[in-house]
């Protein structure tokens, strides 16, 4: 059978008329436009790539956005005067320090003297202990994404067995705790899986739904999928494809071929998961410029 496509890159373009359309009413108001600033440290390709993706974004929906940019010889002192005078700056809704930072600065330092009302990465500890305790908050961009994509799909999730693979900071954890919560795209049996998993296959053969987040590209193969389980793809690992434009192509964590034609319902890569962490990024710009919490 046909699995649903579950198309992230027509989600995020539907939602960002809609932030659009929203912000003009505000901007017809006589307010200012939300503004979103991102902090860039240093040189790395993939990081000014997702900037420039962030920055078009802003673009797109009428938001005011504002890239630092900064030479990766900046001390940590530096950057942290950087980020005071962002948490102070009334004309600022929110801010992201892209990472990784070089090694000579530590993300977690830096992370911490984010003001959390402007901490629209949701990185900070008091908007991940926040998503923890089912408090509003902002919940970082990959599993708001994911949940948007559950929602809008009318994906049911309650009283599914849900597996996530992969226990990162940023998109595992968050999600694991997202669908074990109370809410709409809540209420699963969550298992979370990482390198020390024993039986994985065994467990993934159970799950109703998989979120594959663990940055190994094809690692989900078909054997370990049930019939009918929906299938989501986090994975966005660059390999080399001479025949690629750029050099290069995405990867997913699941070997597509063979899992679509089990599943009820997967995401592409790209065009799935991918175009709607910007778009999170956006929604939770829009939820600082109203003051939402
Ligand atoms: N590096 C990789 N993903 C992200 C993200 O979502 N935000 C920031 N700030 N850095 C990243």
């Amino acid at each position: 059978m046909e699995p649903l496509l579950l198309d992230g890159k027509k989600l995020a373009d539907e939602l960002k008329l809609e932030i659009a359309a929203e912000v003009a009413t505000y901007v017809a108001k006589g307010q200012r436009a939300p503004h979103l600033a991102a902090i860039l440290v240093g040189n790395d390709g993939g990081s000014e790539t997702y900037v420039g993706h962030k920055v078009k974004a802003c673009e797109q929906v009428g938001f005011q956005s504002t890239m630092l940019r900064f030479p990766d010889t900046i001390t940590e002192a530096e950057l942290m005067a950087e980020i005071t005078k962002l948490n102070n700056d009334n004309t600022i809704d929110g801010f992201i320090v892209q990472l990784p930072l070089p090694k000579t600065i530590s993300a977690d330092n830096v992370i911490l003297h984010i003001d959390p009302k402007k901490d629209v990465d949701g990185f900070h500890p008091i908007n991940v202990g926040r998503v923890a305790l089912g408090i509003d908050a902002y919940v970082s961009a990959t599993p708001l994404g994911i949940t948007k994509i559950l929602e809008r799909y009318n994906i049911a999730t309650e009283g599914k067995n849900c597996v996530v693979i992969g226990r990162s900071n940023i998109v595992g954890r968050p999600m694991s705790i997202l669908m074990s919560g109370a809410g709409k795209t809540g209420n699963a049996t969550v298992t979370v899986c990482h390198s020390k998993t024993k039986n994985l296959k065994e467990i993934c053969l159970q799950a109703d739904i998989i979120i594959a987040a663990l940055g190994k590209p094809e690692f989900l193969t078909g054997d370990m999928v049930k019939e009918g389980a929906v299938i989501i793809d986090v994975g966005t690992t660059r390999v080399t494809d001479a025949t690629a434009k750029a050099g290069w192509r995405l990867k997913g964590d699941v070997k597509f071929a063979e899992v679509a034609p089990k599943a009820s319902a997967i995401t592409p890569v790209p065009g799935g998961v991918g175009p709607m962490t910007v778009v999170s990024l956006l929604l939770n710009t829009l939820k600082a410029y109203k003051h939402a919490f």
